[in-house]
């Protein structure tokens, strides 16, 4: 067991996994996994991640499909390119990377996308799917923290964890995710009135509000496993810029038993679940069970 969870290789496990099942895929199912991942617009940081993901699509053995459209596109130009990706029968997962410009609406285009090739989870029926703790597609970076807390600690039942974030990525399907390994969950957020002491109860603590090392050593239980879903470009001090996440890791990392740092904690797993993801939507549109 590790202190500081490596993600990264965490990360790397799971895509070799991904690989090896999509190559039995491919010989014994004849399918080969494609992921649509949709950019409008030139936002920088979207343009890394899209490149990320495709890259390592790629290397998994899926077909990598990208569709970039300039953020001027209209709201019905891009359901109409959703509604081709459905029913494109080598597309077996679509992406719409997030936030999209102003004059599109995020909640129609997303719940445009069948279900069935949903890989962010974002979905309305998965969304319920996941509340109700039936199977289906989980949202990639709460499905990978969940996976990494149940490696570090096992049997999760009875454990307190305490969620600070209220999001639909992340807080509200974690909480759901936690439920269903039995924890006592307590989800905060920016009207809680005693946050520290809130944090202070928690066995498993996951960050997820979107501020610089907010939480501090001083609200961590000794001996907590803290999980931060944070990613905070700051000023570095020297004219350059930095990440970092919700968690300040220099006052959190003593009283903790397992951290996550920034970057190459919770970051990497997000792609990796998101190929997981679409490995596991190829399998149910096209009837194959998930290769063992
Ligand atoms: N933008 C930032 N994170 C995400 C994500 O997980 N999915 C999508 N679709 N867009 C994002």
């Amino acid at each position: 067991m590790q202190k500081i969870i490596d993600g990264k290789a965490f990360a790397a496990n799971l895509r070799a996994e991904v690989q090896r099942k999509v190559g039995l895929l491919v010989k014994d199912g004849g399918v080969t996994p494609g992921l649509a991942v949709v950019l409008v617009g030139e936002d920088p940081a979207s343009q890394v991640y899209v490149r990320s993901k495709g890259k390592q699509t790629v290397e998994v053995g899926m077909q990598s499909f990208e569709h970039k459209l300039p953020d001027t596109t209209s709201q019905e130009a891009l359901v109409d390119l959703i509604d081709s990706l459905n029913n494109d029968d080598s597309v077996h997962g679509i992406l719409v990377q997030l936030p999209l410009p102003p004059q599109i609406d995020e909640k129609i285009v997303i719940n445009r996308i069948s279900p069935d090739k949903d890989v962010d989870g974002f979905h309305l029926d998965n969304v319920g799917r996941l509340s109700i703790g039936d199977p289906g597609i989980v949202p990639c970076t709460p499905l990978g923290c969940i996976m990494m807390i149940k490696e570090q600690l096992g049997d999760l039942s009875g454990k307190h964890a305490v969620i600070v974030g209220r999001s639909n990525i992340v807080g509200k399907p974690m909480a759901s995710l936690l439920l269903m390994e039995n924890c006592t969950v307590t989800i905060t957020h920016s009207r809680t009135k005693d946050l520290a002491a809130e944090c202070r109860r928690a066995d498993i603590l996951v960050a997820a509000v979107g501020r610089p090392e907010m939480i501090v050593g001083d609200w961590v239980k000794p001996g907590a496993t803290v999980i931060d879903v944070g990613i905070n470009r700051v000023d570095a001090g020297d004219g350059k810029t930095k990440l970092v996440g919700d968690v300040d890791f220099a006052s959190v990392e003593p009283v903790a038993s397992h951290i996550t740092p920034v970057p190459g904690g919770v970051g990497p797993m997000t792609i990796a679940c998101l190929l997981h993801n679409t490995l596991q939507q190829a399998c149910h549109i096209t009837g194959k069970s998930v290769p063992e």
